[in-house]
């Protein structure tokens, strides 16, 4: 046992925590050892520290006037012959970049995916229309596709949580990296917290054994990148830049030229940190939209974006905040090191998320399962260190090209709507090359189309492929 059964009682009586040995004497086997050992792995001090923190931290409400929005590159034309002098020159600034190995790709895969309901990490869901390639052998391809195309190693950091990083090695090593040396996939477990009773400040217990735990955020990536020394690890590789992305977007562009490119030549890039963004479906869409404040960019969530502003039109009837935050950030690694190095663990601020956590209530032993949220779940937010970078570059790029995010097991942005939009977008890209695609009366591709990254990683990609005249409609194609 780690510690005496007393120290931790007065550890828990001193941080009024004592209900989490509420059922002690109840449990049998190891149960008990187990969940000692748990407890002796907490910090209460931290914790509450942490707690005081957070509940500083209130969003100044926006006034009118304060918020302008993010001035963004636009993506240009699908058909590179469209592109202008200088979207071809910063593409081949950022072809440079990823030719002299300074780029790793790294997914955020700790998350706990209640939503989507899956068994396993979300990482490992499977996410194409046809063949149900996971989102992870997806991201995987791409790594491999670049590596052949730049002929350079690309490192694939992944950040996973200790509850489902074994089930994510396991899921590599079964499917034998997908190609790629298991040396260049690198698993970098975030920390958990405990989950907070939000009316009682009282530790929840998930079950009588066990404390509910959460990881820390996709803002933990800043930490677990830097006390797992997956930051030395990229300065002895030559990495500088990150191309962050979220695990649940199959159509998510791993490896983006000309977004390099642009973070780390343009003229109004600090090179530390920079945002994807696309435009917006309506002003109610529940996204966060990059804005300007106080001379900073920042993330203004759906929620605090008075509606009259994000109601508002330019002469060409464009929403004037139309920039929707994907969660892709290119960021480098010596900003992640000033992140890391600030006071404190984090520089960033501490959010505390209000979510519905099943546990055990310890006056009753009973199960209890909101249907609203009760608890408070410590989180950082990776968006949160934009405003803290000297000038954050925003690009915006096609939704249609880029954006198929699967959250729920059903209705918006679940497998059905994503398997829908990644149809849509590899049609066009074969209508492009002049295969004739069968459409519903809403315009969607009317079959089932799946392209591998290993067979294009961009439109242009197809013009070297064999490709058919043309697919029937309710078709399922695998190119
Ligand atoms: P979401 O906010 O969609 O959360 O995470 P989630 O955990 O995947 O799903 P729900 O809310 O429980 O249904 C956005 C991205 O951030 C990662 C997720 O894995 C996903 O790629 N993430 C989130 C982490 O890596 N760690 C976290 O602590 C939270």
């Amino acid at each position: 046992m780690p510690e005496s059964l007393s120290s931790i009682r007065a550890t828990l009586d001193a941080h009024d925590q004592g209900h989490l040995l509420a059922f002690l004497d109840e449990l049998t086997g190891p149960g008990a050892e187990r969940l000692l050992t748990q407890i002796a792995g907490i910090d209460f001090g931290e914790l509450a520290r942490l707690m005081a923190r957070a509940g500083g931290r209130e969003v100044a409400p926006v006034r009118s006037g304060e918020l302008e929005p993010a001035p963004f590159y636009p993506r240009p034309t699908d058909d590179a012959r469209g592109w202008s002098d200088e979207d071809r020159h910063y593409r081949s600034v950022g072809e440079e970049v990823i030719r002299a190995g300074r780029v790793a790709a790294f997914a955020v895969a700790g998350g706990q995916a209640t939503r989507l309901g899956w068994s396993g990490p979300k990482g490992t869901f499977p996410a194409t229309a046809v063949s149900g390639r996971p989102l992870l052998g997806i991201f995987a391809e791409q790594v491999l596709a670049n590596q052949d195309r730049y002929r350079v190693t690309i490192p694939f950091y992944i950040m996973t949580s200790p509850l489902n990083d074994e089930a994510t090695r396991a899921f590599f090593h079964d499917n034998n990296y997908f190609g790629l040396n298991r040396r260049n996939i690198l698993m970098i477990p975030q920390r958990l917290l405990p989950s907070i009773d939000a009316e009682t400040s009282k530790i929840l217990l998930a079950d009588k054994g066990t404390v509910a735990m959460h990881p820390d955020g996709h803002g933990g990536a800043v930490n677990a990148l830097a006390a797992s020394g997956a930051l030395d690890d990229m300065a002895a590789r030559g990495i500088d830049h990150i191309s962050y992305f979220q695990v649940d977007n199959p159509l998510v562009n791993v490896i983006d030229p000309l977004f390099v490119g642009l973070h780390t030549a343009a003229p109004d890039s600090s090179s530390q940190m920079s945002s994807k963004v696309v435009p917006k479906t309506d002003p109610d869409e529940r996204v966060g939209v990059l804005c300007r404040r106080g001379g900073r960019t920042v993330i203004i969530e759906y929620s605090d974006l008075p509606p009259e502003l994000a109601a508002e039109r330019d002469e060409t009837g464009t929403l004037r905040f139309d920039a929707g935050s994907i969660a892709v950030h290119l960021i480098s690694v010596s900003f992640l090191k000033k992140l890391a190095g600030g006071e404190g663990p984090f520089t960033l601020p501490v959010n505390r998320a209000r979510k519905a956590v099943p546990h055990v209530d310890t006056r009753t032993g009973r199960r209890v399962v909101p249907q609203t949220p009760n608890a408070i779940k410590l989180e950082w937010f990776i968006f949160d260190a934009l405003p803290l970078a000297d000038a954050a570059l925003v690009y915006q790029t096609s939704r249609l090209e880029e954006f198929a995010p699967i959250k729920n097991a059903s209705g918006a942005d679940s497998p059905a709507t994503s398997h829908q939009l990644q149809s849509d977008r590899n049609g066009r890209w074969l209508e492009t090359h002049g295969v004739a695609i069968p459409r519903d009366h809403e315009g969607h591709v009317a079959a089932k189309i799946e392209i591998s990254p290993l067979t294009a990683l961009s439109c242009d990609d197809l013009a070297g492929v064999q490709l058919p005249a043309a697919i029937e409609a309710g078709e399922e194609v695998v190119l």
